[in-house]
């Protein structure tokens, strides 16, 4: 069996930084530090959070005024700090610094008097956190290539678009051109607001499509950038590619006679996680590795301040 190691894979710095977040209130304010909505999307950092004193809750409403809060790495809607800033609260936002800065965006072309488009996931907590920037009814969301026939902006003349930062690089581009299509004088950002870490991983699932007769990535069933690598996988020919949370749910019969096993990991996936596969890979098979590296990545965030000084 080869098994072939997508790199980049698993956590990016968004997700890095967000749970050094909460470790560091914990150790700075002692527990129990609140955490609203999962840090990031993945039970196996969650639950190794709880074991240290994180209590994660879905809105603010659950926290006592008298302990810290952090925000998730998604992002949340301005009403969020706000209503904690209201009651006096510590809060700690742990948004991506690359979701912060679509949240700009839209508040600059809003600004500048353009209506939003989203192009995201309705329900995913980025697109609720980035909607949220900007009140009620003011940014359209479109989730596919048919859903920009039918908005119906204010100003077709007056609009501009921002994206989720986990989406599909190829179908995203698909999305961005109906809109210029519709809407040409639309204005977007250079690249779309996908981020570094999202494209990586799946241009990486892309490198060893070809070579490889099934695809395992490890992450989390709301873990938008994880189901996207498994999409990635089958567009790219790969008919048998799995979401799986941890080794135990790796189905063997399914792997019956095949020799070239692809594995990649969402962005919020621990190595840790990724090692367990390859042992499970290793206890079964005469195993060879082969890692498919296509970009190396060198990008770090800082904690914000006030979590870089001790209590
Ligand atoms: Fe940030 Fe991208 Fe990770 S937006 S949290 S670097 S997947």
């Amino acid at each position: 069996m080869t098994l072939y190691l997508a790199a980049p894979r698993g956590f990016c710095a968004g997700v890095d930084r967000a749970i050094k977040i909460v470790e560091l209130a914990i150790a700075k304010w002692g527990a129990p530090v609140f955490v609203r909505h999962e840090i990031v999307h993945n039970k196996f950092v969650v639950d190794s959070l709880r074991d240290q004193g994180a209590v994660f809750v879905e809105e603010l409403d659950e926290c006592p005024d008298d302990r810290p809060v952090i925000f998730s790495a998604h992002g949340v809607p301005k009403s969020v700090p706000s209503a904690a800033q209201a009651r006096n609260m510590t809060f700690v936002d742990a948004t991506c610094p690359l979701v912060s800065k679509v949240h700009i965006e839209a508040e600059r072309h809003s600004e500048n008097g353009l209506q939003m488009v989203m192009i995201g996931h309705a329900g995913h907590p980025e697109t609720v956190g980035t909607m949220g920037q900007l009140p009620d009814g003011e940014v359209l969301l479109v989730e596919t290539v048919a859903d920009v026939a039918t908005i119906t902006p204010r100003d077709p003349a007056k609009l501009a678009f921002i994206t989720q930062t986990t989406l599909s690089v190829d179908d995203t581009a698909d999305i961005v051109a109906a809109l210029h299509a519709r809407f040409p004088a639309i204005i977007g950002p250079h690249k779309e607001d996908i981020c570094y870490a999202t494209t990586n991983r799946q241009a990486a699932v892309k490198a060893i499509a070809g070579r490889i007769d099934a695809l395992l990535v490890i992450g989390a069933p709301n873990s938008s950038n994880s189901k996207r690598l498994v999409e990635v996988g089958r567009a790219a020919g790969c008919a048998y590619s799995q979401l799986i949370q941890r080794a135990d749910e790796i189905d063997w019969r399914a792997l019956d006679g095949i020799t070239s096993v692809g594995l990649s990991a969402g962005a919020s996936a621990p190595e840790r996680l990724i090692n367990e596969v390859i042992d499970a890979f290793a206890a079964r098979y005469d195993l060879t590795k082969e890692i498919v590296e296509t970009a190396v990545e060198n990008v770090e965030f800082k904690v914000p301040r006030v979590l870089r000084v001790p209590a």
